[in-house]
Parts: C-alpha cells; structure tokens; sequence
C-alpha cells in the first residue's frame, strides 16, 4: 500500500489566497489594514529564515509587517516595554515574539505580556485555557491549527477516531490534543517517557508526531491505513553528506503503511505561517467589531 500523500504546501496557498482576498475586501470596505508584528531577538539562523519568511507571507496576502530586530543582548525590560507599546498600538492586530528567546529573558514572562486579543501564537494562558474549555474566542496556536485543517480535508468527520498526539509541547502537542478532543476523538497523548510506544501509536488512526526526533516513528509502529502527521523539522546530514530536512515519521517507512500521510517539507510547515495570516485576519476583524470570515 502507497500513503496518499497530504499536500499541505497547496491547501495552505489556498488558505492565504482566501485569506488575501478577505484583506482587500477590508481595505475597501472597512478601511483599516490588519497588521502583524514579529519581534525577534538575537541572530539564531532558523528563526530568521522563520521571521523573514512569516515577514514576506504577510506582506503577500496584503497585510502590514511590522518587523522589530532586537539585539541579542536587549534586556528583558526593553522587550517588555516594545511588546507594551505593541498592545497599545491601533495598527497592530497581531504580535507574535520569535521563540526560543535568549537565556536571560524569562519566556514565560514576555508571553504573558502580549494582550490575548493580540497573541496570534495562541500561546498566552488565556487563550490556552480559552482552548481547554471550549470558548468559541480562543485563539489557537498555529501549527496544530494547520494540522487539524489537514485532518478535516483528508478525513472529513474525525468523530470517534482514535487519535495519538505524540509530543506534549504547549505550543503543539497539547493543542492538538485538545482540538482532536473537540472533534470527539480519543485522544491519546504520548511522550519521550511513554512505555511500549509503538505499541501505542499502532492503535491510532490518526497519529500527530510532535517529538522533534528526526526519523523516530517507523513504519512498522503505524497502523495499515492511518493517517500520519508530520510535525517535525530536523535538518540532518543525507546520505550523500548534503544537509537535508526530515520530519519526526520515517516516511519511506510509514509511506508504505499509511492512508495518508504528511511529507517534509511540504506538509504542516506551510500551514503553520497560513494559521498565523489567518489569527491575524480573524484578530483584526474582532479589533474593529466586524463578523470573521470563513476561511
Ligand atoms: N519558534 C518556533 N515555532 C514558533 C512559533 O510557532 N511561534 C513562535 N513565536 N516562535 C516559534
């Protein structure tokens, strides 16, 4: 058996298209620009390639990027006081400030500053817990948010599916786990600390792999037929001693197994900048009283 391969780099040009005309129809109509504001401190290469990369994607779908570099060494006060003045300004909708942060900074601290209405992450405690009880306002961090929309597009009803989320990250693996809870799954989460994991994801038949372990999930741990979600990046050395990026699932392996699974790059990736586009437009119209739109 041969994995349908789940395009995410095409559902989410889709997304952002959708997205892009529901910003000119704001220009016009509304009169406003929604905007977003990315914040990164330090010179950590993968995040500027990340904050470059959600910089150009805003600009595209016909937002303001409002990009702030702070130097590595900016003392956790001054980014205190620039994400202050972020939540006071009418220009911007969304904020979004680049993780890991340098080892000074307290993460926590500075997330916990974004206003929630504002924290297009969906990191902030409000709008997790917003999350966990099922408030319709609660803004969902991105990446999981992407992987459910690939989900519902290749599985249409998730009901009664069982789902394991390995990984139990605040960003991704507990995120996910709630929204498959909301779409009535049942909802496994695994760990580094998991017994007999394979065991355990061979009983899903959705399986979201969030570890941040190159390669970790075989082909022989999934299911014949389940669908696979690929959230990982690593960046490894190939074969021919090229660097290349790989996912958290074994794909050739799991390729063999699966329904359908996610590739790297090229799946949850691209969908995690469209969700972010999208919080940003679904912020903006809530800024300003207006119904959100169907994306
Ligand atoms: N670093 C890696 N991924 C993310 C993300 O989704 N949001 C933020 N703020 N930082 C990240």
């Amino acid at each position: 058996m041969s994995a349908k391969v789940i395009d995410g780099k095409a559902f989410a040009a889709g997304l952002r298209e959708r997205i892009g005309r529901e910003v000119a129809r704001l220009k016009q109509a509304g009169g406003f620009t929604p905007g977003l504001a990315v914040v990164l401190v330090g010179e950590d290469p993968a995040s500027q390639v990340y904050v470059r990369s959600k910089g150009k994607s805003t600009v595209e779908v016909g937002m303001n990027s409002f990009e702030h570099k702070l130097d590595a060494a900016t003392p956790e006060a001054e980014l205190l006081a620039l994400v202050d003045t972020l939540n006071k300004d009418p220009a911007v909708h969304g904020i979004l400030v680049q993780l890991p942060l340098p080892r000074h900074i307290d993460e926590a601290k500075v997330l916990a500053a974004i206003v929630p209405e504002k924290d297009v992450d969906g990191f902030h405690v409000v709008n997790a817990g917003k999350l966990a009880t099922g408030a319709k306002d609660a803004i969902v961090p991105c990446t999981p948010l992407g992987s459910l929309m690939l989900l519902k597009d290749t599985l249409g009803d998730l009901t009664g599916k069982s789902a394991v989320v390995v990984g139990r990250s605040n960003i991704v693996g507990k995120p996910m786990a709630q929204l498959l809870i909301k779409e009535s799954c049942t909802v496994t989460v695994a760990h580094s600390k998991t017994r007999d994991l394979p065991a355990v994801v061979r009983g899903a038949d959705i399986v979201v792999a969030a570890v941040g372990r190159a390669e970790m999930v075989k082909g022989d741990w999934i299911k014949p037929g389940a669908t696979v979600i690929d959230v990982g990046i690593n960046r490894v050395t190939g074969a021919d001693g090229k660097g290349k990026l790989v996912g958290d699932v074994d794909y050739a392996s799991a390729a063999q197994v699966a329904g359908a699974i996610t590739p790297v790059p090229g799946g949850v990736g691209p969908m995690t900048i469209a969700c972010l586009l999208a919080n940003t437009l679904i912020a903006a119209c809530r800024a300003k009283g207006l119904a959100e739109p169907k994306l």
